[in-house]
């Protein structure tokens, strides 16, 4: 439990801190202990006044206050934590971390710190995409820092795209999974989500409706455990979970790469409706009308099956290799040979006849199909799927079953 754990909370100067605000009562609520440090920045956007009284504790700003340094120096500051949480984390501060600059309390506390440090970047979305925040974000992330967020959305300068602060709820998931040591801390998850897409030419291709939502979940799910999760999405209309690394590819080849790259795995989720065919004679150049209008022919090839290469890994393989099944009868037959087919430990079963209301809808009736037998379980929301699916993963990779 989280209870009782300690956490430096660097606002920097973002309109994003006054979310901190909220996060320090989150915080607290949890009987987590919050100490604050305000940038001069930070401090343009929440009053001292206000951190402390919510934080019950003293708001440390100055690197050269006298009092400061009688009472509490930088080092014991940034030591006396279990967690370094910097939100909002504005381009500047993460400028100033990568380059190993000290030149205020914020960066000093994050240069002496030997406790993991997450943080929440906040800023526009040029300032975001600008390959210099790119650049150190990777840097950082290289070197072991977290990072939460940032949304997409509406920014605070009126402009629309990624770099909205996370949500605190989010932030508040991914400081879980760095302070409780989770279930699955120390694990490595493999998901993968959402549809493929098959170029027919550089413009046009084939691909499926697949939302990515239970792919997604199961990621969010398992990373929410303290699982290091790496999800390979698709291209979908959701937003990247928070707390797990996500990679984006676009056909089938591409997304099997991807998979074989993030091994080692203790554990792979395959959830994505991967197109079983791909065009194998896509052409470089866009397709123009043929005079007289002949319509051009598309030849189709199978696409590789990830969830049975991943299966087939020899001493590479996951542990526990699980996939999904879509079945409109004999939902339980159909699922059990696709297991063996497949060569993988657990299917997932869903039942998409159309008296289910599965297609589109948030809820999933499903059966879990494991060597010991087929368990039906009730219907229930996508979302809790994922979350039971990600716990039955804890009882198999923890308890051995
Ligand atoms: N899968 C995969 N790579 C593929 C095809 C499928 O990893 N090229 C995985 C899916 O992610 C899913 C499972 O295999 O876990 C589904 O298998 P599939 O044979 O596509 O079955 P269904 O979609 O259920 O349909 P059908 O049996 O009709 O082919």
């Amino acid at each position: 439990m989280a209870e009782g754990r300690r956490i430096l909370l660097i606002i920097s100067g973002g309109i994003a801190a006054y979310k901190s605000l909220d996060l320090i009562r989150r915080l607290k609520e949890r009987g987590i202990a919050v100490r604050c440090i305000l940038t001069a920045g930070g401090a343009q956007f929440v009053t001292p006044l206000t951190v402390a009284a919510l934080s019950g504790d003293k708001v440390y700003q100055e690197l050269f206050s006298l009092t400061d340094e009688a009472e509490m120096g930088h080092i014991r500051l940034s030591r006396e934590a279990d967690l370094v949480v910097v939100a909002p984390a504005t381009a500047n501060i993460l400028a100033k971390m990568a380059a190993g600059i000290a030149d205020d309390l914020a960066s000093t506390a994050l240069l002496a710190t030997d406790k993991p440090v997450l943080v929440a970047p906040a800023m526009n979305s040029m300032m975001w995409g600008h390959a210099a925040t790119q650049a150190n974000l990777a840097t950082l992330e290289a070197r072991g820092v977290r990072r939460v967020g940032p949304a997409s959305g509406e920014l605070a300068c009126g402009e629309i795209g990624p770099g909205r602060m996370a949500e605190v709820p989010d932030i508040l998931a991914a400081i879980d999974s760095l302070l409780d040591a989770g279930p699955l801390k120390g694990v490595r998850a493999l998901v993968t989500s959402g549809p493929t897409l098959e170029p027919i030419d550089p413009v046009r291709f084939i691909s499926n409706r697949s939302s990515g939502k239970q792919g997604h979940a199961i990621a969010a799910a398992l990373a929410r455990l303290g699982a290091e999760v790496t999800l390979i999405s698709g291209p979908v209309r959701l937003a990247d979970p928070a707390g797990v690394k996500t990679i984006h590819v676009e056909s089938g080849r591409e997304m099997l790469g991807a998979a074989i790259a993030a091994l080692p795995a203790d554990v792979a989720v395959c959830a994505a409706a991967v197109a079983d065919w791909t065009v194998s004679n896509a052409s470089k150049q866009k397709q123009k009308k043929q005079p007289g209008g002949a319509a051009p022919a598309i030849e189709l090839a199978l696409n590789p099956d990830i969830l049975t290469t991943l299966s087939e890994q020899g001493p590479a393989r996951p542990r526990l290799v699980v996939g999904f099944a879509a079945e409109t009868e004999t939902v339980v037959e159909h699922a059990r040979a696709k297991r063996q087919r497949k060569g993988c430990d657990w299917i997932v079963a869903n039942d998409v006849s159309p008296a289910t209301g599965t297609f589109g809808g948030d809820f999933n009736t499903v059966h879990l199909i494991t060597a010991a037998g087929d368990e039906p379980w009730p219907r229930i929301a996508k979302a809790d799927v994922a979350e039971r699916l990600a716990w039955r993963i804890v009882d198999a990779l923890k308890g051995g079953g």
